[in-house]
Formats: structure tokens, sequence, C-alpha cells
């Protein structure tokens, strides 16, 4: 039996955790460091496993979601969740507020306007401040049950907070994924041989849809709230009077709020505001399809009431579709660096969203299938955000009547070796494979790699192709003489080709050289960190997992994927082909017995706020010319966070972790120490 002590124990950690949760998920400013936040979560869960009596299904170790439902029940909403009527320009926009006026007999009407997020519409209820239920929109009178799912979401309470708790609750809002988070779930399906979601709204849909809770606790959904349903017994003096008032309020209750929201005087404004968002769309964290506005004051929405299917005192504002139907000409394969076959459709050209678009991605082979996409036939194309174009659907009735599937080839199209799968990827089985050597010496060289100016891109797909060049290392063996042979290729060019080669043989810096390995995850940033502590490659091939992890910059990711390379028979034969070729930079403080003696070794600063007299970029590289490491984000391995003016959030982090803060003049003399 759980002593009143442990009872105790376990109200305090499940309120706290919530607490941190809130803070993380919903402000976006965490209070502790995420080990501190895991041993709380581990201490809760203990005590949970040890006194079974002490289950709560609102506890936050719930949220990783428990046994899968055996089918979605139906649930009828208590009050029907309408659509909303559409307008697509400002004149119908007009129009409407011109309903609105004459409907209430009066002109002095305040909008609360919103971006229309493209997500999945959800009403959760709270019963005496705990969740209870949450169940999809379904056709707005009936929806399915999706609580198992829904109380996996992070950033939805599970328990409300503050002391305005009514004893019922209904919230209404919308469950999305952000862009960033798609891409990178995206990214890991991919990786996984799983399905590919062909944007963050059917991410987010089909996570919510799930039988299975813990399917939809490893997707980064978030829920942001935009309106109620019921809400009864609310305690304050006065109850909500409008949608301003219902935000803010749910906002201290502890829910998501879609960013930039706000209250506008005027229709004017209204329309102001959505010129403005559709500016910025491509640039907010979150697809939004449009604005909605509301009539604010809630006496005035009950006045104007609902049509058979929306409310009279709202709206939504779409913007221009992102979609456009045209032909499929031909279907390509491209082949990737790491040997994924990815399809391709070369499109009749056409203008979506303000770009012409002529090619875009097709995914993979299952995509295609369960899409039956062919050649020949319409499709709609769509540009979100971002990202790259693809195909989302076939227009059927459009359809030739001689095509035939989509046969997916299971050779490379480029060396013509047998092609397999894995997952629902389609890779090439030859490690020598030209297009996988092309891309990856194309990085080698690039910006972003060892920075040759005189190699061309095209003049290394070419020696790829033909076989000249097999891996980075054959570079520094390419002779003028050979390059000569090649028709178009000027005495002059070949000349800056090989001397370029030289150069980088001679001085490239070691971190541009682990940049240049094309190790997933390791940019710049990662790039220099390692060579600054590791001497030369043999000696970062020799690290453990743990010993990245304690350098700054480098999590669990990263030092897997740094391991994975130095691990593969790849990696180690291109360390081999360096030596051989004679390629060989060196790094790291300890080669040089002096450097230890820099003023800033050891030393790692990060840098907010402006700085009198010198940019960003020239901090970072007093810093690195003392020997010590600058970084961009924040963490407990920073040593000295130097703040500038108008420093920003980043010193509130800092404060929390503790971490020693100076301002410009204390890091000017720490640089000039010992000069
Ligand atoms: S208010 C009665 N606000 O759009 C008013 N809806 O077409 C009901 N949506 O089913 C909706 N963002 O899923 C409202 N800021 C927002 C919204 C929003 C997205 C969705 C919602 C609704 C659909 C209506």
């Amino acid at each position: 039996m759980a002593s009143p002590e442990v009872v105790q124990r376990v109200q305090s950690l499940r309120a706290e955790i919530e607490h941190h949760n809130h803070r993380y998920y919903v402000l976006d400013d965490p209070l502790i460091p995420d080990l501190e936040y895991d041993k709380l979560f581990r201490e809760l869960s203990e005590l949970e496993e040890r006194y079974p009596e002490l289950d709560d299904p609102n506890s936050p170790t719930k949220r990783v979601g428990g046994e899968p439902a055996e089918g979605f029940e139906q649930y009828e909403h208590a009050l029907r969740m309408y659509s909303l009527d559409n307008a697509m320009t400002t004149d119908e926009w007009f129009a409407f507020t011109d309903r609105v006026t004459k409907g209430l007999g009066r002109e002095d009407v305040e909008y609360w306007a919103d971006p229309k997020m493209d997500g999945l519409a959800v009403e959760v209820v709270y019963e005496n401040g705990r969740f209870a239920m949450a169940a999809t929109r379904g056709d707005g009178l009936v929806g399915e049950v999706v609580s198992h799912n829904m109380r996996t979401v992070m950033n939805l309470p599970l328990v409300l907070r503050g002391s305005n708790i009514p004893t019922l609750l209904e919230v209404r809002g919308e469950v999305v994924m952000a862009d960033a988070d798609f891409e990178r779930l995206n990214e890991r399906q991919a990786a996984k041989g799983e399905k590919i979601f062909a944007n963050p709204r059917n991410a987010a849909a089909g996570s919510v849809r799930q039988l299975d809770p813990k399917v939809a606790a490893s997707r980064p959904l978030r829920f942001m709230a935009y309106g109620v349903g019921r809400v009864e017994g609310m305690p304050a003096l006065f109850s909500w009077v409008s949608q301003e008032e219902i935000m803010l309020g749910l906002r201290e209750l502890g829910f998501a709020v879609p960013p930039e929201a706000r209250l506008c005087k005027s229709r004017q404004e209204v329309a102001d505001y959505f010129n403005d968002l559709m500016e910025r769309r491509a640039s907010l964290p979150f697809e939004i399809d449009g604005v909605v506005a509301k009539v604010n004051k809630l006496e005035m929405q009950r006045a104007l009431g609902f049509t058979s299917r929306a409310p009279r005192w709202a709206l939504a504002l779409k913007f221009p579709a992102q979609q456009a139907s045209t032909r499929i000409n031909s279907i390509r394969i491209q082949v990737g660096r790491t040997g994924v076959l990815t399809p391709v459709a070369e499109l009749e050209p056409v203008r979506v969203g303000g770009v012409e678009v002529s090619r875009a991605t097709l995914h993979n082979k299952a995509y295609i299938a369960e899409n039956d996409f062919r050649e020949g036939d319409t499709v709609v194309v769509q540009r979100a955000g971002d990202v790259i174009p693809q195909v989302v659907s076939v227009v059927e009735d459009k359809r030739p009547e001689n095509t035939v599937p989509y046969d997916f080839p299971m050779t490379c199209p480029v060396c013509h070796s047998e092609a397999y799968e894995d997952g629902e990827a389609v890779r090439c089985s030859n490690d020598k494979c030209p297009a996988k050597v092309a891309k990856w010496l194309v990085h080698f060289v690039s910006k972003a790699g060892l920075d040759m100016e005189g190699v061309g891109r095209r003049w290394v797909e070419k020696l790829a192709d033909e076989g000249k060049l097999s891996n980075p290392a054959d570079l520094f063996t390419l002779r003028k003489t050979t390059l000569l042979q090649y028709e178009g290729m000027g005495d002059k060019s070949a000349e800056n080709f090989i001397q370029s080669i030289d150069k980088a043989r001679l001085e490239a810096p070691l971190w541009r050289l682990i940049a240049a390995l094309g190790i997933r995850h390791v940019g710049e940033q990662t790039a220099k960190t390692l060579a600054d502590t590791y001497e030369d490659l043999d000696a970062l091939s020799l690290a453990t997992r743990e010993e990245l992890q304690d350098l700054p910059d480098v999590g669990e990711t990263v030092a897997n994927s740094i391991r994975e390379f130095f691990d593969g028979e790849a990696g180690k034969l291109l360390l081999e082909q360096f030596k051989a070729v004679d390629f060989w930079p060196k790094g790291g403080k300890s080669d040089a017995e002096g450097a230890k003696d820099l003023p800033l070794s050891g030393k790692t600063f990060i840098f907010t706020g402006s700085l009198p007299d010198m940019s960003r970029n020239q901090a970072h590289a007093l810093v690195e010319e003392r020997g010590g490491s600058a970084v961009k984000s924040i963490s407990r391995k920073v040593d000295y966070v130097v703040a500038g003016e108008k420093a920003g959030s980043k010193v509130a982090k800092a404060e929390k972790l503790g971490l020693t803060i100076i301002d410009f003049d204390a890091f000017t003399d720490m640089i000039r120490e010992g000069e």
C-alpha cells in the first residue's frame, strides 16, 4: 500500500512534469535541462510501477501510448462542429461583412482573425479540469473517439492549469504537424523504409486516426486550440464574452493557440492581415491555407446564428491554391548519394503558387503503386511551403486509354546493377555505382566540403560517369593530361582544376575534410568541433560514442552517424585511400603542444544580442583563433555566454542552465589576455 508520503510525491511529480511539458511544448521555453526532466520522469514511472493502485490515465507517463484500440468508437458531439463558408477574394470578404453589419444593425464590429491551420479538427473534453476524452470532428455531428492518441500529443494539457477551471469544457482545435517535424518524420520513415506522407496534414490526420497509440506517440503532433464547444461551471465572476477572451482563457488553461492570431478593429484590418500572412506563409512553422475571421463579441455571434452548414459570424478567407493539374510526360529515376532510386515525374510545365514547375517527386515505388500514377496521366501537383513539388493524385477521368501501370525498374538506371527493396525504398546494390559516387564527389568538392573552386561539378560528374573517379581520393591522382583528353576542357580549365586539387592537398584544414566526407548530420559546425578535438581522421575514427557525445553540438544521433561512417567498410577503405595519395590534413590542439596555451583553449562560447564593432562571424573567428570554440545553440556544454545589446531569450535560458554570462567588455578582456 502506498503511504500518504508516496501518494503526495506521485501527485507532485505529475504536476511538476506536466508543468515542464507545458514550458517545453507550449511555451517553447524549457525550465530545466533534459536530464533533470528524465530523472523526474523515471522516478514517477518507478513509483507507478511499484504502486499500481495509484494508476491514473492522465499521468504524464501515459503519453507514451498504451494498448491499441480495437476499433474507433463513434462519438456524438454535444454541440455540432460546424464547417466554414469560404471567401476567395477580398470582395467576397467584404460582402460577408456587409451581411454581418446588416444582420446586427450596427457597423462597429470587431473581428478575431487567426490562421486557418491545415490539419485535422478534434474536440477534447475536460471534466473537472481533467482530460476525459477526445473525438475527431467527423461529419460535424458524429466523430470518432481518439482519446488514446490525443493523450500522446505533448502540448495538450491532461490536467488544466490555473484557477479558472470549468466543471465541463470542450475545446476545439486542429491537430497539426510543423513543417520541420514533418520533413524529419518523412526522412525517418524513408530511412526505415516506411510510408512517406504527402504533406503535414496527411501525416497529422493519419497519426490521429491510428489504432495503436504508440504510433501516434512517435509522431510530432501538436494541438492548436481555436475555440470551444460547451463551457459549464466556470468559477470566474464573469465568463468569456468574446473570442479574444476565449483565446486568452484557453492559453491560461494551458493550451497552445495559433501563432499570429489577433484582434482586428475593422474589416480592412482583416484584409491587411490576410495579405500579410499570405506573404509570410512560407516562413511560418506550420502549413496554413488561409485566415479564419470571427465576429469577436459572443453576443453578436449569438445574434447572427448559423445557416444549415456554417456560422453566419465566421468566414474562412482562403489563400490561392498551391495546387494545379498537369500531365506526367514521363517518369524518370534518380539515384541519390545513398543509392536510393527516387522516381521523378517529368511534367508538362505548369504554374503553381506563382512558380513554374516541370518536375515533381513521386517519392518511392509504393507511393506510385498506391496511387496508380502512370505516364500520360493528368495529375494534381502541389507545392507546400518550401517543400519540393510533389504529385498528389490522379485525375482519373482524364486518363488516356492506352496507359499502363508503371513498372518500377528493379535495376539501377545508371550502372544497371540489380536494385533491391529496403522497406519502401529501392536501392542500387552496387557500392561503386557511378551515380552514388558522382553525388558524393560533387559534395566533396563543393563549398560545403573541401571548397575546390576550380573543380567544376559537371566535370566531376562526367569523370565519375566514365569511371575515372570512383572515390574522393581518386581526385588527388588526376593528371592534367587525363583532363585534356576531354572535349571542352581547355588548358586553362585543366590547370585550374589541378591547382585547386593541389591547393587542397597542401592547405585544406581537417574540418573541411570532415565536412566533405558527407557523414549524415555532420555539417560545418560539428566538423570544426571534431577537427579541434582530434588530430586526424585516424584519431576521429577511434572515438567512442560516449567521447563524441561529450563534445559541444554532438548529440546521440550525430555520434551514431559518425560511428556508422567509420565502422563501415567504405569508410575504412577511404582512410587508407587518402593516406595512399598523401592527403592527410591534421587538426586538433594536441598536435601542437603550444596550442594548449592559447588563452581560450577548451572553452566554448555562445554569442547573443548585437555586439559592438564586430559581426557574429568575426567574434567566432576571434574565439577560434585563440583555441576556443563558438557554437550557435545553447546547452550545458557552453562555458561563456557573451550577452551583447538586446540579448534575447538565450540569456534567460543560460541563467536557468546556470551558465556564466559575461558582457562584451569582459569578452574583449579575455581575448586580449596573453597578447
Ligand atoms: S473556427 C464555427 N478557426 O477549418 C467555427 N477553424 O472549414 C469553426 N480550422 O473544421 C471553425 N483553423 O478544422 C476555425 N483558426 C481556425 C481554424 C479552423 C483551421 C478548420 C477547422 C474546421 C475547418 C472549417
